[in-house]
């Protein structure tokens, strides 16, 4: 078994936080944050929501505007403050907080939804799959994670090498300014398979609503064949 969390925190990610949500716009046209929210309209109140690394956090304010009981987590402060007072401001709510690395959480309480936003692809493959499984175990038996990011590479080799492309110029950002890891397109699909998880419901997200559907956000559960 490989060591885990086996790459060190990011950083500077709170200097990022004026300009995270412009950057994600103009790079997928919309995709990333209807992705995101296509996420958030599926949960409902009262639900027990944990949301690992909540970014700027439009679509926790949107969950707390639904009624939800959030508990965010993210390794940079300010972007944490930020979600926090979205939260407070668009829902009214004060959401619990850790400010820290998920992958070192211990004895949190079983969530009903865990959602993870543009989260797995920090990592390598190896890794995303260490954190997949522990965002598994991080929801009761009738829990439920909810995950947007990139969709799975596809077949075809041109298309491929273009997506392969258009995701690995902010990887070099991200990759030297916040040191996330190096990698291809993750097949997100599989490593859930590869969890034992089943995906319940999916949606693809067109770049620039036209464009290739290389955004997606999934609903997954426990597989029932376990
Ligand atoms: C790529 S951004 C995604 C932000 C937002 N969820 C979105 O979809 O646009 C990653 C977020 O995860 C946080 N983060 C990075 N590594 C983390 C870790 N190990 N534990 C918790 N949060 C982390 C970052 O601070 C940042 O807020």
């Amino acid at each position: 078994m490989n060591a885990y969390p086996a790459s060190p925190p990011t950083r500077n990610y709170d200097s990022l936080v004026n300009i995270y949500d412009l950057l994600a716009r103009c790079w997928s046209g919309g995709a990333i944050l209807a992705a995101r929210l296509w996420c958030a309209e599926r949960i409902s109140a009262e639900e027990r929501v944990m949301v690992v690394g909540p970014g700027t956090g439009a679509d926790a304010a949107c969950m707390a505007q639904t009624g939800a009981r959030l508990l965010l987590i993210d390794h940079s402060s300010r972007m944490l403050e930020t979600t926090a007072r979205r939260c407070r401001s668009e829902g009214n709510t004060t959401p619990q907080q850790i400010h820290g690395d998920f992958r070192t959480q211990k004895d949190l309480e079983l969530q009903n939804s865990v959602v993870a936003p543009f989260f797995l692809n920090i990592f390598c493959s190896e890794e995303a799959l260490q954190v997949m499984r522990q965002l598994r175990d991080s929801i009761g038996p009738e829990g439920r994670i909810l995950i947007s990011d990139f969709s799975a590479p596809p077949r075809n080799f041109i298309a491929r090498l273009a997506m392969e492309i258009w995701h690995g110029i902010p990887m070099a950002f991200f990759y030297l300014w916040t040191g996330n890891a190096w990698h291809g397109v993750h097949d997100i699909p599989k490593m859930a398979e590869q969890s034992g998880l089943e995906i319940t419901a999916r949606k693809k997200f067109a770049i620039l609503k036209w464009g290739p559907r290389w955004i997606e956000a999934l609903e997954l559960r426990q597989s029932s064949s376990l």
